[in-house]
């Protein structure tokens, strides 16, 4: 048997390097500020190509290209498609630059955009419908909330790859760029696990192996995206898909996780505190002193990376960001590897199906490379505390040394009514209006708005800004809020209503392409809301009043008040006693005649 056995076993390791498929697949760490740590899984794959209209065989076969998604995609004539999950909060003073340049990560929920092909706009938009439907089922995300009232139709951003552009020749109609968010919709593993199910590996073996939703959304912050682009040469076509996660984990926290899985207060005689602040047996500011960290991914993860990606035609690479004078890398596995430097960095290559483990050590985790500061910082609030109206406010600062061009895009619900005309400019602490001030268009250089139309439309505003170096801008708008009907309030209608987050793009300043992208926060908004409560305690109040009513009215009709004598003297008259007492009578008598015969 042992002699049959290792030719064959042979002949398979032969096969697996020779079969390769267009999917690669990386993974890099990289420290951060406040022990927290960067986890970046990129995928990338390729459909085999296919005929984009008429086909000849209409059976579809992509390869490693998932066979769920690309159906889809050809039934809706989707050209483009672009999904982000994310939530947390992501800070820039201490994460430093968005992973990609912001290419990947979108706002707090849910974010679609997709370029769909089509004759015209009405049939196009029922495409579109269609596409947010199914990817609502494949998902497992609320995504067929998506209508008219939250889609628009952007201008200056979220524009299609240049190469889609150049080759519009091979479509035959029209592209149409379509865009929705549900600021509101939460992220969770049931989002996680079809996402991983795209892979060809299906978070079986190679990086994805350590994909596990507890750990993934246990994350200070996190970030799924899907970007799928269609290639053509001629008529033959192909998809390109890239998938990447990128994570932030607060390392020390989760080890502490790991440790203790119900979370109980340290005892006093254990804690730390700050000596620069008061401190004493009731008051204590918790020194931040962890500088000493040995942590692995199986610590981070729960899981070793189960091998590589042996499909793949690159091998699975692994890589860390460190600063090596005080941070290592140690690659734990049975097959001895030893890592190269790329670009700085330390990689690996796992090109076998032995698990991997990899142990980070830190001598000091404060002392970490640099991180690249923003193009750009921004935050949006809420200003205005009143039942009925309101205003935006939107705060930007370039911190580099060159003036910056940068695109606001708003998608703002009906129901919040913006005024165009109250849009008001303060630079560093100069103020200028919309209206009629030769100031305001040496800053805003174009303005694209379509107003909402309640229950349709929502508000869509593109705001082209120019901001001079090191300069802080502000930009202010005001609204009334609508009131909405009873039954288009969402459940737990007084948590508020989430206005999803604006999206703010850096142009280069020469190509006027998008070179960084970053997104706000969502803002929460109280609209006026009944008190549901309310119709209850009517009902059941007035229910009782009325039983109450009802019960003693009907009495005083219906009945009537004796003494008890007389009540006696009216029962002896009463039809049923005569009767009773005749029946008794002739039963006596019947019983006397008997006796006697
Ligand atoms: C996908 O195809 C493009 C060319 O169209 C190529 O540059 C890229 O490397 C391919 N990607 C993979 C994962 O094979
Ligand atoms: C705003 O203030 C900063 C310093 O506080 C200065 O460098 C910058 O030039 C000012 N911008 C304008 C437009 O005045």
């Amino acid at each position: 048997m042992r002699e049959l056995l290792l030719p064959v076993l042979l002949l398979c390791t032969l096969c697996r390097a020779s079969v390769q498929y267009p999917y690669e697949e990386s993974l890099e760490f990289r420290p951060l500020e406040r022990n927290n740590l960067l986890a970046s899984f990129n995928f990338k794959i390729n459909s085999s190509e296919f005929e984009l209209y008429e086909p000849e065989d209409k059976t579809f076969h992509y390869s490693t290209f998932s066979k769920l998604l690309g159906p889809i995609l050809q039934d809706t004539n989707t050209r483009e498609l672009h999904l982000r999950f994310s939530q947390g909060w992501y800070d820039p003073e201490v994460y430093g630059e968005l992973p990609y340049q912001g290419k990947h990560s979108g706002g707090t929920g849910v974010e679609l955009w997709a370029v769909v092909e089509g004759q015209n706009e009405e049939t196009v938009f029922k495409d579109w419908i269609k596409l947010a439907n199914c990817l609502s089922g494949l998902f497992c995300a609320s995504l067929n909330f998506i209508d008219t009232s939250s889609t628009t139709y952007p201008v200056t951003v979220f524009q299609p790859t240049a190469p889609m552009l150049a080759q519009n020749v091979s479509f035959r109609n029209d592209l149409f760029l379509l865009r929705s968010a549900l600021p509101r919709e939460p992220v969770c593993t049931e989002n996680l696990t079809p996402f991983l199910k795209l892979l060809p590996t299906k978070g079986k073996a190679g990086i994805s192996s350590l994909l596990t939703g507890h750990k993934v959304f246990n994350s200070q912050w996190s970030s799924m995206s899907i970007d799928v682009t269609t290639h053509c040469s001629g008529t033959k076509c192909h998809y390109e898909m890239e998938q990447s996660i990128n994570l932030i984990l607060d390392v020390p926290m989760t080890l502490e996780r790991n440790r203790m899985p119900i979370p109980k207060p340290t005892p006093g005689s254990q804690l730390k505190c700050d000596p620069t602040k008061p401190f004493d047996a009731f008051h204590c500011f918790p020194l931040d002193d962890i500088s000493e960290l040995e942590f692995s991914l199986a610590d981070l993860f729960g899981k070793n990376i189960q091998g590589g990606a042996l499909l793949a035609s690159q091998p699975t690479k692994v890589c860390a960001d460190l600063n090596l004078e005080y941070w290592s890398s140690e690659i734990q596995s049975q097959t001895k590897i030893t890592p190269t430097l790329e670009d700085g960095k330390t990689c690996f290559a796992i090109e076998d199906t032995n698990e991997y483990n990899l142990l980070f050590k830190a001598k000091d985790t404060k002392k970490i490379k640099p991180l690249k500061s923003p193009p750009i910082f921004a935050s949006r609030s809420l200003s205005g505390y009143s039942q009925d109206s309101g205003g935006f406010r939107i705060d930007l600062k370039n911190p580099t040394d060159e003036d910056s061009d940068i695109i606001i895009f708003e998608s703002i619900p009906w129901f919040v009514r913006i005024y165009l005309h109250t849009l008001t400019l303060t630079i560093n602490s100069t103020v200028t209006h919309v209206v009629a001030d030769p100031q305001f268009d040496q800053y805003v250089k174009g303005i694209i708005y379509n107003p909402a139309i309640d229950r349709q439309k929502p508000s869509h505003l593109e705001l082209l800004v120019s901001i001079p170096a090191h300069t802080k801008i502000k930009l202010s708008l005001e609204f009334d809020k609508a009131m909405l009907l009873y039954a288009e309030y969402p459940p737990d209608a007084n948590h508020g209503f989430e206005i999803e987050p604006a999206v703010i793009s850096v142009l280069d300043r020469n190509s006027h392409k998008v070179v960084y992208e970053m997104r706000t926060t969502t803002a929460l908004l109280t609209l006026p809301t009944p008190d549901f409560s309310m119709p209850y305690n009517v009902i059941i109040l007035t229910s009782t009043v009325m039983s109450l009513a009802f019960g003693s009215i009907f009495n005083l009709l219906t009945k009537k008040t004796v003494t008890e004598e007389e009540a006696e003297l009216k029962l002896k008259e009463s039809r049923i006693t005569i009767l009773r007492s005749r029946i008794k009578k002739c039963a006596q008598r019947i019983k006397s005649l008997i006796r006697r015969s």
